[in-house]
């Protein structure tokens, strides 16, 4: 359920409640882990629906470093391909946060190298991975806006989608403010 949506130019940007394996776009972002090999959480969700070939191609991709993004296709989901980044599990440490911003960001870098033009992600490394969700909803958000500013001649459909209606209410109030000068 879509319960918010921006147009801007060759951008929209909406936020949904629902299962991310169950949508119907050009890709699905995979909260990954290093190996690609799956896992729990969204990982386990997306292996299960997209079914035993997709093991089988990440198995070819011999791992993913963690910030880094690499793309299968989506097999049994409606999702023509999904892309694998394995973000930062929580510390605390600084260098995290650029680590989850390096996941949006190389995510829609490899969206555009393969002419995708709608994209869906989950909530990374908030889950397993323990990342506190409104500080990473704050980098998720930054990493989008930045790289939708400098690809303004891309068509793009950014969507985030999550499991709880509050988590989505989070993500619409921050979309729905005005951009920081020069983000
Ligand atoms: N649709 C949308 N969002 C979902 C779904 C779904 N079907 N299922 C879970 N979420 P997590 P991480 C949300 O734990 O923290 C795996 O074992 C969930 O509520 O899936 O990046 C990997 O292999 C949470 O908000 O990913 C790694 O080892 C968000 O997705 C590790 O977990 C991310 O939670 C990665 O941990």
């Amino acid at each position: 359920m879509e319960i918010f949506r921006k147009d801007a130019g060759k951008h929209t940007v909406t936020v949904e409640i629902g299962d991310i394996t169950l949508l119907d776009c050009d890709c699905i972002v995979n909260a990954a882990n290093s190996s690609l090999l799956g896992g729990g959480g969204v990982d386990g969700a997306i292996h299960r629906a997209a079914g035993p070939e997709l093991l089988e191609e990440c198995r070819a991709l011999h791992g993913c470093a963690t910030g880094e993004a690499k793309i299968t296709k989506g097999y049994r989901l409606k999702a023509g391909y999904v892309i694998h980044t394995p973000g930062p599990q929580y510390f605390g440490r600084k260098e995290e946060k650029t680590l989850l911003e390096n996941c949006y960001r190389n995510s829609l870098e490899l969206a555009k190298e393969h002419k995708i033009h709608s994209i869906a992600f989950p909530a990374i490394s908030t889950g397993i991975y323990g990342y506190p969700f409104e500080e990473a909803a704050g980098a998720a958000v930054t990493a989008v806006q930045e790289w939708l500013a400098a690809n303004a001649d891309y068509d793009m459909q950014v969507i985030f989608i999550f499991l709880s209606k509050k988590e989505a209410q989070f993500y619409k109030t921050l979309l729905a403010q005005p951009q920081r000068e020069g983000s």
